[in-house]
């Protein structure tokens, strides 16, 4: 079976992320022919969920008729399969309704998710940040892995992308989506050239106009740059991405912040979402935002990127 996703411009996905994707990043970044991808726990109640998928479903059939249904790209739906989502039997049912080709599962076993997305013919990927989860995720049948890397926005990971997706390579020749501070068209180009397929990019579209950000959000990401980061498990008991000037907005000393609290997965809790809402993550690749743009704009400006990288790249080919 060939597993490559399609039709794609850029092989991107929009990444899911918490509180901050939604419907309209989604159908957005379908449109700009990359992969548009969401959390399930940001449509609350259930109800909620079905809405919003309704819509992503229905946004999409409008751009193939208004653009071609090459140009649009795939949606993907990002599901917690951890046991504190209580949730997971209903977020299964609305998956095998709507059919999202891509479910990415997060925080546990991709197994709960095979039978259903395989039953309507999608495909599952594992998200991954080592390679035990790795090597688990690929014996739990996942078609495909993401490795989120150091530099990662959000819950991020330790590993180097390169040595990541070599290591990952030596076992596993499915499809590899790799992500952790990659923001730009050099480095899809870099991902590409050292053995992924596709690239996660969370950070970079956070201060999409369609993203769900608050306004001050985007404007810090604007205003921000690499070194503003700062990397701790003190806020949710997992190491994690905040802009400091979000801690310290909050009261929070970004060089003396409390011991880790208690690991807590469970994105439906009224503290995780306070904390998420008023605590601003995000990735290494900030650095590449200089505007808040719609999704179109900044895919335009990657792509361009992209195919300056190839040409840099074939000049070492003339060289040989
Ligand atoms: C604000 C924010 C929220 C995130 N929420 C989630 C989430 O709910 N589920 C998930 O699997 N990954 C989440 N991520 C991680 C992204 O899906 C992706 O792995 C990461 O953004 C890639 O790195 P980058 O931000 O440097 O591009 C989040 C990232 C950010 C920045």
């Amino acid at each position: 079976m060939d597993k490559s996703l399609s039709p794609l411009r850029l092989p991107i996905f929009a990444a899911p992320m918490f509180l901050v994707s939604g419907p309209e990043l989604v159908v957005a970044a379908c449109r700009a022919g990359i992969v548009g991808a969401f959390p399930t726990p940001n449509a609350r109640p259930i109800e909620a969920l079905d809405d919003w998928m309704r819509r992503i479903a229905e946004g999409l059939a409008r751009a193939r008729d208004e653009l071609g249904a090459a140009c649009v790209g795939p949606w993907c739906a990002n599901l917690v399969t951890h046991r504190s989502n209580q949730r997971l039997p209903q977020d299964l049912a609305l998956l095998a309704r709507y059919r999202p080709p891509v479910v990415v599962t997060a925080l546990g076993s991709p197994k709960p998710a095979i039978e259903v997305v395989h039953g309507y013919g999608g495909q599952v990927f594992a998200d991954v940040i080592n390679l035990t989860l790795a090597q688990k995720a690929v014996e739990a049948g996942a078609d495909g892995l993401a490795c989120v890397c150091n530099g990662a926005g959000g819950h991020t990971g330790q590993l180097n992308p390169f040595a990541f997706v070599s290591a990952v390579r030596e076992f596993f020749d499915g499809p590899i989506v790799v992500g952790g501070g990659i923001s730009d068209g050099w480095g899809v180009a870099g991902a590409l050239a050292c053995g992924a397929d596709y690239v996660y990019m969370g950070t970079r579209f956070i201060a999409a106009a369609e993203s769900m950000a608050r306004p001050e959000y985007k404007q810090m990401l604007v205003d921000s740059r690499i070194d503003d980061l700062v990397v701790t498990a003190g806020i949710t008991g997992t190491p994690a991405s905040w802009l400091a000037p979000s801690l310290r907005a909050n009261g929070l000393d970004p060089d003396q912040l409390p011991a880790a609290p208690a690991r807590s997965y469970d994105s439906s809790t009224n503290d995780s979402v306070t904390k998420w809402r008023d605590l601003w993550a995000a990735g290494q690749g900030l650095g590449a935002i200089r505007a808040v743009e719609p999704v179109a704009a900044i895919v335009e400006r990657i792509e361009g990127e992209f195919r300056q990288a190839q040409t840099r790249l074939a000049g070492w080919q003339a060289r040989a």
